[in-house]
């Protein structure tokens, strides 16, 4: 019986882990075999190991697809994802994916000043593992130019340190500015305090929502289109259970099945439950 249209059918998979790497405190690049469908850049994957004591999946947005191998960077932030950090090659973890929209609905952005972007760098904003989504976004259009800022906590030890972090985002930037909350950062605090939007023809942007409202903010006063990848919860991933939920000028909206990727200037930062 085919599923009805808000039940799409997702490719699930029990998929080996290939290898797994410790890139900073807590945050850790899973590489998964995938004979599934591509991932276009911002889509993302619901994922639980094999064996797990947690009854959910989790959402995880792939940083890049290429020869059949799937990457992703995962935040130990709980049972679920620490179990994901503990994975050790060879075990497997069922995919289901990929889900969401993607930049490309998105790209290039409007902007009637400059007629779409025109040959101006772009600006993306990333906190901590958001740099994954909005890396597979610069790696789709090899012919633009983006400015990276990235907050983290704790600032990288070394340029090898902060290349692994950034994997492949490292090709593609013409700017990176990093900010680190701990005493030993060169830019000390969160990266809102040094992003600046003018200037820039359009802003994406993915991380904690507090970081997205004070993007979305600078860029609302700028007049600079905005985009935000939201982090939530799922439970189906789907758009089946709407326990996702997000508040729009537009009424609510399933963040796994209408988003993760939301015009700012539509997302109701101020009506949001999580
Ligand atoms: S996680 Fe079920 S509707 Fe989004």
């Amino acid at each position: 019986m085919a599923a009805p249209e808000s039940l799409p059918l997702k490719t699930l998979r029990q998929s080996p882990l290939l290898s797994s790497a410790a890139i900073a405190d807590g945050i850790f690049r899973l590489e998964f075999d995938w004979p599934g469908p591509a991932p276009k850049a911002g889509q993302f994957f619901m994922i639980k190991p094999e064996r797990s004591s947690v009854f959910l999946p989790r959402p995880a947005g792939a940083e890049s697809f290429g020869g059949g191998k799937l990457r992703f960077l995962i935040a130990v932030r709980g049972r679920g994802t620490r179990e994901l950090a503990a994975m050790r090659p060879g075990e497997s973890a069922g995919l289901s994916g990929p889900l969401g929209n993607c930049w490309e609905d998105f790209f290039p952005p409007e902007n009637p000043g400059d007629g779409g972007s025109g040959g101006k760098a772009i600006a993306l904003v990333a906190g901590g593992v958001g740099v994954a989504s909005l890396s597979s976004l610069a790696a789709s259009y090899p012919d633009r130019e983006f400015d990276y800022y990235l907050g983290v906590r704790a600032a990288f030890k070394d340029h090898a340190g902060e290349a692994a972090f950034l994997g492949e985002a490292a090709l593609h930037h013409r700017r990176l500015l990093v900010a680190a909350e701990n005493s030993g950062a060169k830019h000390r605090g969160l990266i809102t305090g040094f992003f600046d939007p003018v200037g820039y023809p359009a802003v994406f942007a993915c991380g904690p929502e507090a970081m997205l409202r004070e993007v979305a903010a600078k860029c609302r006063e700028a007049a600079v289109p905005c985009r935000v990848s939201l982090e939530r919860r799922m439970a189906c991933g789907v758009g089946a259970c709407l326990g996702c939920t997000v508040v729009t000028g537009k009424g609510n909206r399933r963040c796994c099945a209408d988003g993760p990727i939301f015009k700012a200037e539509e997302f109701a930062f101020d009506e949001q439950q999580q």
